[in-house]
């Protein structure tokens, strides 16, 4: 089939988009699932990346792995719910591998449990790693990025948008984020700054998956309320987050990217 010319033209260069060479990104909650797809994905497209988590093993196997393919990263041990901490790891980060061009913020704690038998901590643990630990991983990065054309992206979810039984701490976190994001990127973009989020739907082999399907028969009612009927990957997602942080992207900031299969559409009925 021949391609109308009209369609040809004025199209972006897309090999400036797959091109991180000289770019570094920074990702907290990277040492494992969508964090460390999106950490490998941009290695793989030329970016120097470092990775946050708590835990060391997990940050030594996740740098290794981007090692081992070519890459180049490095890991860095902490806590996103600790906000001094972070600014500390953060300036370090900057002192050794130079000014920051991403951030991608996708640490989160989850558990499955009712809203009557959710203790006042466990609500707040929720809270405090996804929607405190988003914000402060964003606001440490903010001195440290290269500006004009740095990005930073959240990890939300469908839960922002639509009601969940057993979900009212994630719920709550994630459309925090959602709001947060609009609100930066309203005061950061005459810095130079975008910040948009992306909000993935079911991600096979991930955490948040395996929480989500207690038994195979709520896997597959999570798989079938998707509209295109399959759960995504980690590569999925890192698609959206390289789109977000190129040159493509320029003009868009407090935009959430739906990469979620139409999960937020809602399609809970049985079929
Ligand atoms: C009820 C629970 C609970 C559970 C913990 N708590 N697990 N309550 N049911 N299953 C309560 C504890 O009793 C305590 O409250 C409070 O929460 C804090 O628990 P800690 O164990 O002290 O917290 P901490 O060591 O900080 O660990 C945080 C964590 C843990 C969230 C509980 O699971 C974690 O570190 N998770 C990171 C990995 C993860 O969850 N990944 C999935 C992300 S997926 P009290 O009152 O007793 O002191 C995701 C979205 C998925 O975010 C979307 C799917 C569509
Ligand atoms: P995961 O594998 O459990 O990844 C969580 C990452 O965050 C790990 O690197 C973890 O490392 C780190 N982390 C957790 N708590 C932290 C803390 N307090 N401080 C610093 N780092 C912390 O989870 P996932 O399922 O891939 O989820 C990743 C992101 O996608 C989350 O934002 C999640 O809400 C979102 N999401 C996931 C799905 C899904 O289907 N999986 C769907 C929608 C949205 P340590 O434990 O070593 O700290």
């Amino acid at each position: 089939m021949t391609i109308p010319e009209t369609l040809t033209q004025n199209q972006p260069d897309r090999s400036a988009a797959a091109d991180y060479r000289g770019k570094r990104v920074v990702i907290s909650g990277g040492s494992s699932g969508i964090g460390l797809g999106i950490a490998q994905h941009l290695a793989a497209l030329g970016a120097q990346v470092a990775i946050l988590g708590r835990t060391q093993d997990k940050l030594d196997a996740a740098t290794a792995s981007i090692i081992a393919a070519g890459g180049h990263a490095a890991g860095f041990s902490v806590d996103v719910r600790d906000a001094a901490k972070v600014a500390e790891t953060l300036a370090a980060c900057r002192e050794q591998h130079g000014e920051i061009d991403a951030l991608i913020a996708a640490a989160a704690g989850n558990f499955f449990v009712p809203a009557a038998k959710m203790s006042a901590n466990a609500f707040k643990t929720v809270i405090d790693i996804d929607l405190v630990g988003t914000f402060n991983v964003f606001s440490a990065a903010l001195p440290l990025l290269r500006k004009p054309g740095a990005s930073l992206i959240a990890i939300t979810a469908p839960q922002a948008q639509r009601a969940m039984p057993l979900q009212a701490h994630a719920c709550a976190a994630k459309a925090g984020i959602d709001m947060l994001v609009k609100c930066l990127a309203l005061e950061w973009g005459a810095l130079g700054v975008r910040v948009n989020a992306v909000s993935p739907g079911p991600i096979a082999d991930t955490e948040g998956l395996s929480k989500l399907s207690a038994s195979p028969e709520i896997e597959t009612f999570v798989r079938e309320a998707t509209a295109l009927k399959r759960f995504g990957k980690a590569e999925d997602i890192a698609q959206a987050v390289a789109f977000l942080c190129s040159a493509q992207a320029g003009y868009v900031t407090g935009s959430i990217l739906d990469c979620d299969g139409g999960m937020r559409l809602g399609n809970f009925h049985s079929p």
